[in-house]
């Protein structure tokens, strides 16, 4: 067993409720219907609530007629129901903490946000599971930060002081970094294969490493990459904006075939949906 191993094994993390669980496994079993989908969702009264509110919410048109679950996984499709399932039961592992961990769950939501516009921009990828992705990647930074608060805020302080990211200090501080963790973490919640592999990679060193990836786990580990660095850059979970940092977004520009202008675009887009998102979690 390794040092990424060992902090999983001892840290406390509020467990993943049974339910959410229990819906992630439905959804990604074709044999599923509706009904027993339903039935699943309505045992767990805050996330029937939600899917309730996403149904109902502008973006489907349905502006309140969507008043039972069925209905609700009819409308929106079993893809939204496991985002918003897997984002609510992430909420809840991000709770009850301070400032930091406020700082680590904004950064989440902008990276699931950039995601997703990222996945529309490129396309061949399903929006949704970017947003999935993005929510999770950095995971396995509230595993450490759960197992050794104190080492994670020393780490935390040097990447403040210091304007760098966490990935780039964390394996002098730890030993090993937080994709590998949230790979791990991930695996034990028992998540899509896929998306446990992404975000294991999500702090590839090269593209070149990606290579024995399926292609569209490949772009999407790309994708997460790229809005990562938006949102760094912009400073997003982070103490301030980061524009000169050394990251690697214009390779991943590159791979993904986004030029300029349109990243300009996307960049606007982003303040624009970040700040709604974010809201939209506050209040409810
Ligand atoms: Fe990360
Ligand atoms: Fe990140």
């Amino acid at each position: 067993m390794n040092n990424a191993e060992l902090i999983l094994k001892s840290c406390e993390i509020p467990a993943v409720p049974m339910v959410a669980v229990k819906v992630l496994k439905l959804v990604n079993d074709p044999n599923t219907d509706i009904d027993t989908l339903a039935d699943t969702i309505i045992a767990d009264q805050a996330l029937a609530a939600r899917v309730l509110r996403v149904a109902n919410s502008a973006y489907y048109g349905a502006r309140g007629n969507i008043d039972t679950i069925s209905d609700a996984i009819v409308m929106t499709g079993f893809m939204t129901i496991k985002n918003i399932v897997l984002a609510a039961a992430t909420r809840n592992v991000y709770k009850n903490f301070g400032l930091l961990e406020e700082k680590l769950w904004e950064h989440s939501i902008g990276v699931s946000v950039a995601a997703g516009i990222l996945a529309r921009e490129v396309g061949g990828l399903s929006s949704e599971e970017a947003t999935v992705a993005g929510l999770l990647h950095d995971v396995g930074k509230v595993v450490m930060n759960n197992s050794q608060p104190e080492l994670f805020s020393m780490l935390t302080e040097m990447v403040y002081n210091e304007h760098i990211t966490f990935a780039q200090r964390e394996k002098e501080v730890f030993g090993f970094g937080h994709a590998e963790v949230g790979g791990l973490f991930s695996r034990k919640w028992d998540f899509p294969e896929g998306l446990c592999d992404v975000i294991r990679r999500h702090h590839f060193e090269q593209y070149d490493d990606l290579l024995d990836m399926a292609p569209t786990e490949r772009t999407l580990c790309t994708v997460i990459a790229l809005a990562d660095a938006l949102c760094v850059r912009l400073g997003v979970g982070y103490q301030g904006p980061m524009p000169d940092i050394v990251l690697r977004d214009d390779e991943c520009r590159d791979i993904l075939q986004i030029g300029d202008d349109r990243y300009a675009e996307i960049d606007q887009t982003f303040k624009k949906l970040y700040i709604e998102e974010k809201s939209s979690y506050q209040t409810g």
